[in-house]
């Protein structure tokens, strides 16, 4: 162990990079060259974007699927296909990235925030049946990171009320709840493959449901309300061109064929590095043994305890960086906070407004995912979790020096020196 954090001068525990993301070679470069030369570019001339939805939804354990050109129409899609309406509330995390409350506004319903489970940071089930109206239709739980949300309790809640789920997977592909894999546990599931996410074509989302109605919904929505046997320009409900191209198709198809033996590398190695790091004192992974799982490690999320620092979470990060490993302060202003909804800058989805005149959003008071937010809450990204057991020793290393050397970066701190 170094004498000193490199933060103050002293040796990184580590200088070698961590695996680079998106991974890809050769089949990539292939699937696309096939589809450049095939001269069929668009989902309706060829076939990777639907062979592509069907290995997908197979392997999710799910009858159907629509790719989608990103995983934010993709939530909206599947709320609109679900009959969600002006007036209507649906129940969503505020710890989440945006797109999982702003689908509801584009979906001209009111997005209810609800606060989370402490130790897992994902929404709380007893939070969302206090937050139950007559007006309530539908609940979107975000697994968070990959560490699916707790699906019976939730899903029994919506069963006493009538209501729809939508999971939002964006972070979760190939997780699994108690043995199920999520996407298949809700009505419908939401899924992204934005340049970040654990399978990803630049851009791009899928809706995933065992539903035949709502996916001859979702499909024709994503594709201008057009109807099988229908005329090209014959269109039966409102929505847009949402279709993904095969290039993506393509790109997906060859991420796909490395994704699983992947997932299980995280999945690994994420639990080797949670019991590592669960050793280190005021650092306390968000915890995945409420029931069984296979955490999908788009994130490896953990909570920070700034007393036993006596720095604040954006110090330890910078110390972290020093040290050769890269970490985030993930989602600091919690989305109940953001302005848009402080400011109600709704554009023209005003049936929210009218619907609930009474939300302050500002007001909202949410201590699990305030803390979170404020200065609790910290990732590391899932390239990191591509690593060698090795480069995971680093990173409990990392962690455990700057435990160690605790004073000298309070004392850095409180000198301003270099934080
Ligand atoms: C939890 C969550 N939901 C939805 C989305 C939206 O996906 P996209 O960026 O593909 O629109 C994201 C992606 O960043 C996300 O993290």
């Amino acid at each position: 162990m170094g004498k000193h954090l490199a933060i103050c001068g002293g040796e990184p525990v580590r200088t070698a990079e961590f695996p680079r993301w998106p991974i890809f070679g050769k089949p990539e470069e292939e699937a696309l060259l096939r589809v450049l030369h095939s001269g069929k570019w668009g989902r309706l001339d060829g076939n990777e974007v639907e062979a592509f939805e069907r290995r997908f939804a197979e392997y999710h354990n799910v009858r159907y699927a629509v790719a989608v050109v990103n995983g934010t129409v993709s939530l909206r899609i599947a709320l609109l296909a679900a009959g969600i309406q002006a007036g209507d509330e649906v129940i969503v995390p505020p710890y989440t990235f945006l797109a999982t409350a702003s689908c509801v506004l584009e979906a001209n319903a009111t997005p209810i925030f609800v606060d989370l489970e402490p130790d897992t940071y994902n929404i709380d089930p007893a939070a969302i049946e206090r937050a139950i109206t007559p007006r309530t239709r539908a609940i979107i739980p975000v697994h968070l990171a990959g560490l699916p949300a707790d699906m019976d309790a939730i899903m029994a809640i919506a069963r006493r009320h009538n209501l729809i789920v939508i999971e939002d997977a964006a972070h979760a592909h190939g997780a699994e709840y108690k043995g199920r894999r999520v996407g298949s546990i809700g009505h419908a599931a939401s899924f992204s493959f934005q340049s970040s996410k654990n399978l990803c074509s630049g851009e791009g989302g899928i809706i995933l449901t065992g539903d035949e109605r709502l996916y001859d919904r979702c499909k024709s929505m994503h594709n201008c309300g057009r109807v099988p046997g229908g005329a090209w320009y014959e269109h039966h409900v409102i929505c847009g061109n949402y279709r993904l191209s095969e290039f993506q198709g393509a790109l997906l198809n060859a991420q796909f064929d490395r994704f699983d033996e992947q997932a299980k590398h995280r999945e690994e190695m994420g639990r080797y590095l949670h019991q590592r790091l669960a050793k280190v004192p005021g650092v306390t992974p968000q915890n995945r043994d409420r029931y069984p799982v296979r955490h999908g490690y788009h994130l490896f999320v953990f909570r920070y305890e700034a007393s036993v620092y006596g720095v604040p979470r954006s110090a330890f990060i910078k110390a972290l960086a020093a040290e050769g490993v890269p970490a985030a302060e993930g989602y600091v202003i919690p989305l109940h906070k953001q302005r848009l909804f402080v400011d109600k800058a709704f554009g023209p989805y005003t049936a929210c407004l009218q619907a609930r005149p009474d939300l302050d959003f500002g007001k909202l008071s949410l201590p699990v995912c305030d803390r979170a937010s404020a200065g609790e809450g910290a990732w590391l990204y899932q390239a990191l979790l591509l690593g060698s057991k090795a480069d995971m020793d680093d990173i409990a290393r990392a962690f455990e020096k700057i435990y160690e050397h605790r004073d000298e970066l309070s004392e850095a701190s409180r000198q301003s020196r270099v934080l």
